[in-house]
C-alpha cells in the first residue's frame, strides 16, 4: 500500500542509465554510483540486469552486499532463468527486490510469438515464481502505453493475483503526454482489482521530451514511485531525470503536496560523477545541474539578483549542493582551503590524496589566473587513475601546427617504465598526437568519442578532453584536463588505452558484451 504523500525514488542509472549505448561504467564506477544513490537517500536502486552478463551479475551482487537503506532491484526477463540469476544476485541485499517484465503491446507480444492467452499465462507463472523467491516483487508490462487498454487491465491483474507487489508502468518509447500518463494510472487503480493493495510506478522516456511531465503527471494519477535516472540518461533521449522531478516536488509542493526522502543537496554531486564515469556531459542548460542552471547573465536579471534572489530564482543553488558563491582561488590559496573547497564540492580526500592534488593545483594555478570550481572538480577527475591504469604515460609531446598541412606531434611516451620517443604527422595537431600514439603503443582499439569542451571561460581556461575507445565489445572512457587542448587530448587517449588494458588483462567483468537482449523479452 503505497503511502498517500511520499513519492519512492527508484533510481535506474545503473540499468536502463547504463544501457544506453556507450555510456558503460566498470564495476567499481557502479558501486561508488550506488553509494552515492543509497546515502542520498534513493528508495530503491536498480542495480543491473544480473543475467545480461557476467559483469553485470558481479555488480548488483556486490551492490547488494553493500547496500544500507536502499532497497536493491534487480532486472529480469519473464522467464525462471532470468528470474533466478536476478535472485542469486540481489539476494545478498538487506532488502532485494526482484523486477521481472515482458513486452505486452501487440508490436512487443509479436516477437516471442505468443498469443494474449499463452502472454498472461506466462506473466502468472513468472510473478508467481518471481514471489516464491523474494517477497518484494515489481512487474512491468514493457511497452504498457502502447498496449490494449482491456489486455493492460487484464495482464495486471494476473501480476497483482500471482503477488506483485509493485506494478511498473512503463511508457518505454517516450509516446505518451501528460493528461493521458495520469489517466492510465488513475484508471488502472479505479479500474483493476487489487490495485488498491500494490505500489503503482511511473517509468518515463524523453523522446518527445516529455518524460519528467509525463511522471509528475502520472504521481497525480496515484502513482507513488518514480523511476528515474542522474541527469536523465538513458536509452536514446533518456529517461525521466531524477533531479528534475525531486527538485519538481520540492518547489511546487503546493500544487504537487508529495514528499520524496531525497536529500536534495546531493544532487549536484552525484550528477558530475554520472557524468564523469558515463562519458555523458551534461548539457550547459539541463535543468537544475547544468552549468547555467543558476546563472544570471543580463544585466537586469544580475540586477534583480543583487536586490532579491528570489526575483529570478525559484530555488537556491545550496538546495542542490551548488556553494553560494563560485569561489576563485589562486596560486596563493592553502592546502587547507583547497581541502575545504573539495569537501564542498563532495570530495573528501584522506592526506596523500590532498598532497597529490595541492601540487597538481598549484602548477595549474601557475599557469592560470584564477582557479573555479569547475577547474578543480576537472582536476579531480583527472586523478581518478590508480597506478594500475597507468601503465603508459605522456612524458613530453610538442606539436608543430599552423596553416601548412601536415602537422606533427613529437611525443614521448613512458610505457611500464621505459621511455619511448616517435614524431608522426596527422590532419590536425590532435591527429597528429594520436598518430603518435599509436606508433609507440600500437592497438587494434576504435575510437568512438573525442569531446572537447572548456570548463571555464577565457583564454586561460582549461580544457576537458573525453575520449571513448572500443576493442572487441570492451569500452572504456578516459578523461583529461588542461589549459593546452592537445596535452589534455594526449593524456585522456592515453588514459581510455590504459582502462582498455587492464580490462583485458584481468579479462574484466565488465568486459564481456551484453549476453542477452534487452528487447527479447520473452
Ligand atoms: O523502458 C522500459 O520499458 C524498461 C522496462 C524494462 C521497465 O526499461
Ligand atoms: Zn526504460
Amino acid at each position: 500500500m503505497a503511502d498517500k504523500d511520499h513519492v519512492l525514488i527508484f533510481d535506474t542509472t545503473l540499468r536502463d542509465g547504463e544501457q544506453s549505448p556507450g555510456a558503460t561504467m566498470s564495476h567499481d564506477e557502479k558501486l561508488e554510483i550506488a553509494e552515492l544513490l543509497d546515502d542520498m537517500g534513493v528508495d530503491i536502486i536498480e542495480a543491473g540486469f544480473p543475467i545480461a552478463s557476467e559483469g553485470d551479475f558481479e555488480a548488483v551482487t556486490e551492490i547488494a552486499k553493500r547496500s544500507k537503506d536502499a532497497v536493491i532491484c534487480g532486472l529480469s526477463r519473464a522467464n525462471f532463468k532470468d528470474i533466478d540469476r536476478c535472485w542469486e544476485a540481489v539476494k545478498h541485499a538487506a532488502k532485494p527486490r526482484i523486477h521481472t517484465f515482458i513486452g505486452t503491446s501487440p508490436l512487443h507480444r509479436d516477437i516471442p510469438k505468443l498469443s494474449k492467452d499463452e502472454m498472461a499465462e506466462r506473466i502468472h507463472d513468472t510473478v508467481t515464481h518471481a514471489r516464491n523467491l523474494c517477497d518484494n516483487v515489481q512487474w512491468s508490462p514493457m511497452d504498457a502505453t502502447r498496449t490494449e487498454w482491456d489486455y493492460l487491465c487484464r495482464v495486471v491483474e494476473i501480476a497483482i493475483k500471482a503477488g506483485a507487489t509493485t506494478i511498473n508502468i512503463p511508457d518505454t518509447v517516450g509516446y505518451t503526454a501528460p493528461r493521458e500518463s495520469a489517466d492510465i494510472i488513475r484508471n488502472l487503480i479505479e479500474q483493476v482489482p487489487g490495485a488498491d493493495d500494490v505500489v503503482f510506478a511511473t517509468h518515463c522516456h524523453n523522446d518527445l521530451g516529455m518524460a519528467t511531465a509525463n511522471a509528475l503527471a502520472a504521481v497525480e494519477g496515484g502513482a507513488r514511485q518514480i523511476e528515474c535516472t542522474i541527469n536523465g540518461l538513458g536509452e536514446r533521449a533518456g529517461n525521466t531525470a531524477l533531479e528534475e522531478v525531486v527538485m519538481a516536488l520540492r518547489v511546487r509542493g503546493d500544487i504537487m503536496p508529495f514528499k520524496t526522502g531525497i536529500a536534495t543537496t546531493k544532487l549536484m554531486h552525484i550528477s558530475r560523477r554520472v557524468s564523469t564515469v558515463s562519458g555523458f556531459p551534461v548539457q550547459f542548460n539541463k535543468a537544475i545541474v547544468g552549468k547555467n542552471a543558476f546563472a544570471h547573465e543580463s544585466g537586469i536579471h544580475q540586477d534583480g539578483m543583487l536586490k532579491n534572489a528570489e526575483t529570478f530564482e525559484i530555488m537556491r543553488p545550496e538546495d542542490i549542493g551548488l556553494s553560494e558563491t563560485n569561489i576563485v582561488m589562486g596560486k596563493h590559496s592553502g592546502r587547507a582551503a583547497l581541502r575545504s573547497k573539495l569537501e564542498e564540492l563532495g570530495f573528501d580526500l584522506a592526506d596523500n590524496q590532498l598532497n597529490d592534488v595541492f601540487v597538481r593545483f598549484k602548477a595549474l594555478a601557475d599557469r592560470k589566473k584564477e582557479v573555479f570550481e569547475d577547474d578543480l572538480i576537472a582536476l579531480m577527475r583527472d586523478q581518478e587513475t590508480g597506478e594500475e591504469y597507468d601503465r603508459i604515460k605522456v612524458k613530453f609531446l610538442r606539436v608543430i601546427c599552423g596553416t601548412e598541412a601536415p602537422q606533427s606531434a613529437d611525443l614521448t611516451l613512458t610505457i611500464d617504465g621505459e621511455d619511448h620517443q616517435t614524431t608522426a604527422q596527422g590532419d590536425g595537431p590532435v591527429d597528429a598526437t594520436f598518430n603518435a600514439v599509436k606508433s609507440l603503443f600500437p592497438h587494434n582499439a576504435r575510437l568512438q568519442l573525442y569531446q572537447v569542451h572548456a570548463v571555464t571561460e577565457g583564454t586561460d581556461a582549461q580544457a576537458t578532453v573525453s575520449v571513448r575507445m572500443e576493442e572487441d565489445g570492451r569500452i572504456a572512457t578516459g578523461q583529461s584536463a588542461d589549459t593546452d587542448t592537445v596535452v589534455a587530448s594526449a593524456k585522456a587517449y592515453v588514459n581510455a588505452l590504459n582502462r582498455l588494458l587492464v580490462r583485458r588483462e584481468k579479462s574484466d567483468p565488465d568486459a564481456d558484451v551484453k549476453q542477452v537482449s534487452y528487447k527479447d523479452a520473452g
